[in-house]
């Protein structure tokens, strides 16, 4: 790689590069940039962190991160400090990668992280650089910080530069994005960019310039596109409970015309996580604020379909147990908001576990890998450290997470185990005729009866 930029002269041979921020998108960046032959500093102000991640401990399940990190560490191009005077000296790109979560008590989003990098950052800076946002921010908020640098006088200019990665499926995401998008003010920060993301870009990448306005909208409907898309179907769902459809039938038959397309589209138990849930709230925030609330109003629906997912969940756990919760032992199967994350922000499984709690249940939740963040969120409910115990005297078992360990049971894995044979398959992913065959009253989001409850036998009958 060579740096081909104006300020050539700036540079030994290739941009050096910072990452503020090391959650999963600073971590998978700052690892994943390393792997492709850069330097990179990653900076954080959690000490703690910043010891463990130079030690080569990451701190969070995301599939091959962990071995990435600890490969890029032995090869001596990425580091990990607490100092933005090192990162200052250091780097002529700085990725800004820190969180943006819902602010507490409103839909808007927090940007002190964000604005903290940059005032922190700037200052220290004593030769042209470019600051690269990736966080997830109301359009807007980089027009800004460019202001903001323009007026301090400093020598850096600001590019925005959206991160599209899914968690636990990051690192590929990182390595073989769909799409770049860089969101530049003048030649050099688009320069500086292919630069950057040159072997993404040689392997094919689509690279889109634009301003900096549409570069933070375009993650913006993205994740409303995505999450529109997700309570579209699971609003189908609830007129299959009604009306005696089959959800899994209708989103293939959907999915097979190609206008429409078969990501995304798989009913259950809703979406959750660090991203689509605020976003799509941070984005009618900002909307609102931009007298174009009208625009997105749309969200609130998709908003509200899926927060009712998780109460039809709680629903139908409800009905199997005969009406009553309270001191029945519930097992509830993930915490994870997505199989493949030990992430639980915003989690579909934990809140309807949290229902079922607050119903009266004995809730026992277990999850391969998210159970000690569960733990750390909802210290109330029960964490026993396998499924077995988990579901053991169950009265109700509801499968809310669909790692594969779950997707592969088979009725008679749980059959010895609970006091009554009662599942809720709140993400459509076991065989609902093994199941009533073998004498389990199944229950699932969008598989209609025509007449909710309707008992077991009836229920096999519309399969
Ligand atoms: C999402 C976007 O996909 C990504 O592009 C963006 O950068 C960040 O937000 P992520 O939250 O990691 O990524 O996961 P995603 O795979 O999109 O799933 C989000 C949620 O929707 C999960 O809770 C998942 O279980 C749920 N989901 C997803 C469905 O319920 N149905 C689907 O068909 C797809």
């Amino acid at each position: 790689m060579r740096w081909r930029s104006v300020h050539a002269q700036s540079y030994s041979a290739e941009p050096r590069l910072t990452v503020l921020g090391t959650g999963y998108l600073g971590i998978t960046h700052a690892a994943c940039m390393a792997s492709l032959g850069f330097e990179v500093l990653g900076v954080d102000t959690d000490a703690a962190k910043v010891e463990k991640l130079s030690a080569g401990v990451t701190p969070i399940y995301e599939p091959e991160l962990a071995e990435l990190v600890k490969a890029q560490l032995d090869s001596g191009r990425l580091r990990f400090t607490t100092s933005y005077d090192k990162a200052a000296s250091f780097g002529d790109v700085h990725f800004i990668c820190t969180g943006t979560p819902q602010l507490p008590g409103g839909g808007g989003a927090d940007l002190s992280q964000v604005r903290s990098c940059v005032t922190a950052l700037a200052p220290l800076l004593d030769r042209p650089s470019l600051i690269v946002g990736k966080s997830t921010v109301p359009v807007g908020t980089a027009r800004e910080l460019a202001r903001y640098l323009a007026g301090a006088g400093s020598r850096a200019e600001l590019a925005w530069n959206p991160e599209f990665l899914r968690e636990g499926s990051a690192v590929r995401d990182t390595l073989a994005p769909d799409r770049i998008v860089a969101g530049v003010t003048s030649q050099r920060g688009e320069d500086v960019l292919r630069q950057v993301y040159e072997p993404l870009l040689n392997a094919g990448t689509p690279f889109f310039v634009t301003s900096l306005e549409t570069a933070e909208l375009a993650k913006a409907a993205a994740n409303a596109f995505l999450a529109t898309k997700i309570s579209f179907i699971n609003a189908m769902a609830e007129v299959c409970e009604a009306a005696g459809g089959n959800i899994l039938e209708l989103s293939e038959i959907l999915g097979a015309d190609p206008r429409i397309g078969g990501q995304s589209l798989r009913a259950g138990l809703g979406f959750g996580g660090g991203c689509l849930p605020k976003d799509i709230r941070g984005f009618m925030s900002r909307a609102d604020e931009l007298g174009v609330q009208s625009a997105v109003g749309l969200l609130g629906e998709v908003d509200r379909i899926n927060l009712r997912r998780r109460s039809r969940t709680a629903d139908l756990a409800l009905e199997l147990a005969g009406g009553e919760l309270t001191g029945a032992t519930v097992c509830v199967l993930g915490a994870a908001f997505k199989p493949g994350s030990d992430d639980v922000r915003e989690s579909p499984a934990l809140d309807v576990a949290q229902i079922l709690h607050g119903l009266g249940a004995q809730v026992r939740v277990y999850d391969p890998v998210a159970s000690a963040n569960a733990a750390a969120a909802r210290p109330e409910l029960q964490y026993p450290s396998s499924l077995d115990e988990a579901a053991a005297d169950a009265t109700v078992v509801l499968l809310l997470t669909e790692w594969p360990e779950f997707t592969a049971l088979l009725p008679d894995d749980l059959a010895g185990l609970v006091k009554q044979k009662n599942i809720v398959d709140a993400r459509n992913v076991l065989t609902p005729t093994a199941w009533l065959a073998a004498g389990w009253n199944y229950r699932a989001l969008g598989i209609g009866t025509g007449t909710p409850g309707r008992p077991a036998s009836e229920l096999e009958r519309s399969w």
